[in-house]
């Protein structure tokens, strides 16, 4: 007799050609609804899955992995696994995996959008001009911060990060950047890339862009006493993970003018922003997007079902994480 098909769940809405994809390596249980899945649906559809493909706005923690005694593998659709509690899953001989190289360009555009959007007021002039309020052109008017021979420091030299700086030195930026370990000695002379301490960094760039994952070593990396460190005239961005900053500190720090302006693309607890945020001025926020573009989120959801595929036939996985 034939064996069934393996199962796989799908936890959220994913491109279709992922879909395609994942149908072609087994038997595919998807939540196509907007609204996060009930636990108790999700937890039914586990019972008797082999993969699961995630989303970062699933927590796969110990009570999701009872909830799933045949699972193989957890291929998360994203590059950040912070959702994800990996020593639990190894613990289960549980495999994840996540999608690097795919999103690299879509979130170092979007690091370049928040980063000009801030120091040229983007957000706010917009906002004029749609509030209806009376406006001409002046000498005066609006002015905002040039970029050419500015210092950019990236925090987290890893694949976005040198996306990043090399976006920048297109504008005339000098880069620095901290990260764990040297990145080598060809990239930081293509990139002209100086490696600093973290502390360095803050008190000389013009503009600190985050770039590092979310770990128990980065929960609040900027807080209040980095952000005292910040130049009054430095911005920062972020386009990793909310809580990289403590967002109070960050919203305080703005309103009092320690530092000039931030670009936020992430929040420390997302959807909500912290309230002050939305009434300051000198901060652009966007929604999540690093990665929504169609390409990007097409090629995400293919990388994770490569990995689902790769798994069910016993080859090695593109992009492991454990
Ligand atoms: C990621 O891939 O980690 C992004 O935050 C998802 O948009």
């Amino acid at each position: 007799m034939n064996n069934p098909p393996p199962r796989i769940v799908v936890t959220g809405r994913i491109p279709e050609s992922g879909v395609e994809l994942l149908r072609a390596a087994g038997d595919v249980w998807n939540w196509t609804s907007d609204d996060p899945i009930p636990a108790d649906v999700r937890d039914a559809q586990l019972g008797h899955a082999d993969a699961v493909v995630t989303l970062l706005s699933d927590r796969v923690d110990d009570q999701f992995l009872a909830a799933a005694p045949r699972l193989g593998i957890v291929a998360n659709v994203a590059v950040g696994y912070n959702n994800i509690d990996v020593e639990a899953c190894t613990a289960r001989g549980v495999r994840v995996t996540n999608t690097p190289g795919v999103l690299t360009d879509a979130t170092a555009d979007l690091a370049m959008g928040l980063l000009l959007a801030v120091t040229r007021r983007l957000g706010e002039g917009e906002r004029l001009i749609r509030s209806g309020t009376p406006w001409k052109w002046g000498m005066f008017m609006m002015l905002g911060t040039g970029l050419h021979r500015r210092r950019l420091g990236i925090v987290g030299m890893g694949s976005i990060g040198q996306a990043v700086a090399s976006r920048a030195r297109a504008f005339g930026m000098e880069i620095a950047y901290h990260n764990r370990s040297a990145v080598d000695a060809e990239t930081e002379q293509r990139l002209g890339a100086k490696l600093v301490s973290l502390d360095e960094l803050l008190a000389t760039s013009d503009v600190v862009s985050l770039h590092c994952p979310y770990t128990e070593d980065t929960h609040h990396l900027v807080d209040a006493r980095a952000l005292l460190t910040m130049r009054p005239s430095a911005f920062l961005i972020n386009t990793a993970r909310g809580a990289v900053v403590d967002e109070a500190a960050l919203a305080e720090a703005l309103h009092k003018g320690t530092i000039a302006g931030a670009g936020l693309d992430v929040f420390e607890n997302e959807p909500d922003i912290h309230p002050e945020l939305l009434s300051l001025d000198n901060v652009v926020l966007v929604p999540h997007l690093g990665t929504a573009t169609v390409e990007t989120r097409a090629a995400m959801a293919d990388l994770a079902a490569h990995n689902v595929a790769a798994h069910l036939k016993g080859d090695p996985l593109p992009t492991p994480v454990n």
